[in-house]
């Protein structure tokens, strides 16, 4: 027999005999079940499989903090609002570099909302029922840079938290945001302002 024919029969045998099934209920042959069947793991538990204790996660040792963490002590109450608000200073020095990287946290996540230059007219903003007040605005021209911290870290409003980004992501965008109100290096502004704790969640 001509190879051509072996190969063209032995392929169509195969095909064949591949799409028959004793059982159509069952998936066949499996050629990596583990891949399929993964042993779910639930962290800080002990499973056994096959005799061998696997650990899913150690429970960290009490009293103790992840490497690189910082807790962040003010709850997301007004009492925590008005503390962040007197207590918190950025502890990143300005510089054009971390406003850069400020800008480009800006771009992503808040424009949307904000508006490119923080005036509240992001595309998002124009389908929410209240738009975010312009940064320029007397309020948030006021607006302590530890208030500012804490709305982005728990939000505000109708505007979500951002506790997903690193504490010193958010400390950049807190220079970005002042940068947008056009004020310069070193622009903390101390006084507290009363009338945003009202308006709080
Ligand atoms: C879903 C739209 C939305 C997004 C995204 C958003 N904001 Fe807001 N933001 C708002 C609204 C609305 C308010 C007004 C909240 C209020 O006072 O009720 C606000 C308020 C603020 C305030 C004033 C907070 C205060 O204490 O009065 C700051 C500062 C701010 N946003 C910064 C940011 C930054 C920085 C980002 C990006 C990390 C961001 N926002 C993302 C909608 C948004």
């Amino acid at each position: 027999m001509k190879p051509i024919y072996f190969i063209t029969i032995l392929s169509g045998t195969l095909f064949v005999a591949s799409c028959t099934k004793k059982n159509v209920n069952s998936p066949g042959f499996e050629y990596m079940p583990d891949m399929y069947r993964a042993v779910g793991l639930e962290y800080y538990h002990a499973i056994t499989v096959d005799g061998d204790t696997i650990w899913g996660a150690m429970v960290p040792p009490e009293h103790t903090i992840a490497r690189g963490y910082k807790p962040y002590p003010y709850p997301n109450t007004a009492e925590g609002y008005e503390l962040a608000g007197q207590n918190l200073k950025n502890p990143i020095p300005y510089s054009e570099e971390v406003v850069k990287e400020g800008e480009m946290l800006y771009t992503k996540y808040c424009t949307h909302c904000h508006g490119a230059t923080g005036q509240g007219d992001g595309k998002v903003a124009a389908k929410l029922p209240g738009p975010p007040p312009p940064y320029t605005s007397a309020n948030l021209m006021n607006l302590p840079e530890g208030k500012m911290f804490h709305s982005i870290t728990y939000g505000k409003g109708l505007m979500g938290p951002h506790n997903f980004l690193s504490v010193d992501e958010r400390w950049k965008l807190v220079h970005y945001v002042h940068k947008l109100q056009g004020k310069t290096e070193n622009a903390s502004i101390t006084s507290t302002d009363s009338t945003q704790t009202n308006s709080k969640k």
